[in-house]
C-alpha cells in the first residue's frame, strides 16, 4: 500500500485512516460504525437513490450520502447526531408510507434492513392514514416472486442483473408513488446467478419461492460451509432448522465468490436431506446385510481390502483429510487411486472477476489430482480380476455391473448405499456428508477453505476422516488422528504443496496453495 494516499478523519469521534477515495460510509466500517443504508452494496455500483446513509459532515452545507461522499483530510462525521437522526427518520416514515406492516407473514422479518433500522431509529407510529397503495405479487420466473409492495425502490436487483449477471431484465418502470421494479417483456429471471438478488434485496419484496414459508430467520441454525456444487468452491452458510438444510446462502469472499452464489450451488441443498441414508455399519452374513459394531465393521472392511491389489474409487467431492487418508492407505496396502468426475456447462458471472459455474461439476478435483488419484471416465478400466474395490462417495457413474463383478470383495464408505452394491457389497461403513463434519476443500485455483459442520449425523454414521483413519490403522498404516485438524497437519507436514497451512491460518476464508495447480505432489508420503 505503499504509494496509495491515505487520509485521516474522525466518524463519530473514532479517529480512522483510510484509502483516498474511499466513502464514508465504507471508512465508518473499519471504525466499527454502521451507518444504516438500503441503496448501497459492496458489490455493486453506487447509486445513492435511498438517503437512508444520510450522515453529519462537518463544514458541509447540507446533509452528506455517506455512500456517495467520499472521505476528505481532517473530516469530522457525526452518524448519530440530532439532523442525520432526523432526516433518517423521515426516509423511514416515507419509505414507510406504503409498506405493508406485514411482518407476521414475511419470510425476510427478522433479517430484514427495514424492520431493523426502523427499530433503531423509526418513529414509533405512523402519521399517515390513508390507504396503502396495493399491487399484487408477481412471479418473476426462476426461483424468484417480487412482492411489489413492499419494494422500497432501492434498485439493487436492477443494478446487479445489468451490472454483474449482464442481462438487464430488471428496470425501475413508471414514477413517482407508481414506481415499481418491471421486467423486460418476454424474459424471466432465469439466469444461473438470478437467485442473488434475493440476498441482495434488503427487504422482502424479492422472495425464493423455493424458501417460502419454510422457516422463520430466528428459527435458523447457521454454519459456514463451502459450496460441492462445482470447482470454484463458493463460500457459502449452510442454515438449518430442526437437523434439515433449508436454504445455502452465499458467504463474502472477495477472493473467490465476492458476495454470489449460482443456482446449482443453491439447490445442492436438497442432497444434504436424502432420507435413504446408511445409519448403520452393515456387514455381510450369508445372503444378507447385517447391522454390525463398528469395530467388527472396520475388522471386516480391513480383512476385505488386505492381502490383494486394492483400487480406490473416491468422490472428487471427498474433503483433502479423507483424500489424504486415502493415499495413506494406497501405500499401505499397494494399489491405485481413480475418480470421476461430472462435467456440465460453464455458466460465468460476467461483472464478478473469476467467478463462474464451473464445468468440473465436484468440488475436489484439485486435491485428487494433488493426491495422485488418476481422473477416468471408464472405472471399470482400473479394476483388474480378484482386485478389491474401495468405494468411498456415492458417485458410482461409470462403473457398470460386470465392472463391480470383476472385484473379489467391495466396501462401501458412503452416505447411501447404491442399488447396485446391496448385493455387492461385504462391508457398509456409513459416513456423514459434507455439513455433517468439518474439513477442508481445494478449489480449482488452489484455495484451501474450511467447512464447518451444520448439523448432526443419521444414525451412528461418522466422519468420513475418522472412518477412513480407523480403516488406515486395520489396514496397519499410521491411522492415529482425533481430530479432523490432525489429520490435515499431517497432510501439511508431508505434502509440499500445503507447507505451512493450518485450520487457524486458514480462518473461514481459506488461502492459498504453496504451489496452487500443482499437476502432481513430489512429497514423499510415509504410511
Ligand atoms: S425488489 Fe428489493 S432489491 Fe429490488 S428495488 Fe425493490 S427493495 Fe430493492
Ligand atoms: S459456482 Fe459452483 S461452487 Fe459456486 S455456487 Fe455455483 S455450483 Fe457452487
Ligand atoms: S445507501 Fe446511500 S443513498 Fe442509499
Amino acid at each position: 500500500m505503499a504509494d496509495v494516499k491515505m487520509v485521516s478523519l474522525t466518524i463519530e469521534g473514532r479517529p480512522v485512516t483510510v484509502p483516498d477515495g474511499m466513502s464514508i460510509l465504507e471508512a465508518a466500517k473499519t471504525a466499527g460504525v454502521l451507518i444504516p443504508h438500503y441503496c448501497y452494496h459492496p458489490g455493486l455500483p453506487v447509486a445513492g437513490v435511498c438517503r437512508m446513509c444520510l450522515v453529519e459532515v462537518e463544514k458541509f452545507p447540507k446533509l452528506a450520502p455517506a455512500c456517495a461522499t467520499s472521505v476528505g483530510e481532517g473530516q469530522v462525521v457525526h452518524v448519530h447526531s440530532p439532523k442525520a437522526l432526523e432526516a433518517r427518520k423521515g426516509v423511514l416514515e416515507f419509505l414507510l408510507i406504503n409498506h405493508p406492516l406485514d411482518c407476521p407473514i414475511c419470510d425476510q422479518a427478522g433479517e430484514c434492513e427495514l424492520q431493523d433500522y426502523t427499530f433503531a431509529e423509526g418513529r414509533a407510529d405512523s402519521r399517515y392514514r390513508e390507504p396503502k397503495r396495493f399491487n399484487p405479487v408477481e412471479d418473476f420466473g426462476g426461483d424468484v416472486l417480487y412482492v411489489q409492495n413492499r419494494c422500497i425502490l432501492c434498485t439493487r436487483c436492477v443494478r446487479f442483473m445489468s451490472d454483474v449477471a449482464q442481462e438487464p431484465v430488471l428496470n425501475v418502470s413508471e414514477r413517482g408513488d407508481r414506481a415499481f421494479i418491471g421486467k423486460a417483456e418476454g424474459h424471466d429471471l432465469t439466469n444461473p446467478w438470478a437467485g442473488n438478488v434475493v440476498d441482495l434485496c434488503p427487504v422482502g419484496a424479492l422472495l425464493s419461492k423455493d424458501f417460502l414459508n419454510r422457516a422463520r430467520a430466528w428459527e435458523l441454525d447457521r454454519a459456514p460451509t463451502v459450496c460441492t456444487g462445482c470447482s470454484q468452491g463458493c463460500n457459502a452458510v449452510a442454515e438449518t432448522r430442526d437437523n434439515v438444510v433449508v436454504r445455502l446462502k452465499p458467504r463474502a469472499n472477495d477472493q473467490v465468490n465476492q458476495y454470489y452464489m449460482c443456482e446449482v450451488g443453491r439447490q445442492g441443498y436438497r442432497e444434504f436431506n436424502r432420507r435413504d441414508r446408511a445409519d448403520q455399519p452393515l456387514v455381510r452374513r450369508g445372503n444378507a446385510l447385517a447391522i454390525a459394531e463398528w469395530d467388527d465393521a472396520i475388522a471386516s472392511a480391513a480383512r476385505a481390502l488386505s492381502g490383494r491389489r486394492l483400487v480406490v474409487l473416491a468422490s472428487p467431492n471427498l474433503s483433502n483429510e479423507a483424500l489424504f487418508l486415502l493415499e495413506r492407505m494406497l501405500v499401505a496396502v499397494d494399489g491405485a487411486g481413480v475418480f470421476r468426475l461430472e462435467r456440465g456447462v460453464e455458466a460465468p458471472l460476467p461483472g464478478a472477476p473469476d467467478l463462474a459455474l464451473r464445468n468440473e461439476r465436484a468440488a475436489n478435483a484439485t486435491a485428487a489430482r494433488l493426491l495422485g488419484f488418476t481422473e477416468t471416465e471408464a472405472v471399470g478400466s482400473s479394476l483388474g480380476d480378484g482386485d478389491a474395490l474401495l468405494i468411498v462417495g456415492d458417485q458410482l457413474d461409470g462403473i457398470g455391473s460386470a465392472d463391480l463383478d470383476r472385484a473379489s470383495s467391495i466396501v462401501y464408505v458412503g452416505t447411501a448405499l447404491p442399488a447396485s452394491l446391496e448385493a455387492r457389497a461385504v462391508v457398509v461403513l456409513p459416513i456423514t456428508n459434507i455439513v455433517e463434519e468439518e474439513g477442508t476443500l481445494t478449489n480449482l485455483r488452489g484455495r484451501v477453505q474450511r467447512f464447518l459442520q451444520a448439523k448432526a449425523a443419521p444414525g451412528v454414521a461418522r466422519p468420513t476422516w475418522y472412518v477412513l483413519a480407523d480403516l488406515l490403522a486395520a489396514v496397519g498404516g499410521d491411522g492415529r488422528f482425533f481430530m479432523p485438524a490432525e489429520v490435515f497437519a499431517a497432510l501439511a507436514a508431508t505434502h509440499a504443496s500445503f507447507a505451512g497451512l493450518d485450520y487457524e491460518a486458514l480462518g473461514l476464508r481459506g488461502l492459498p496453495l504453496v504451489e496452487s495447480g500443482t499437476p502432481a505432489d513430489t512429497a514423499e508420503v510415509t504410511a
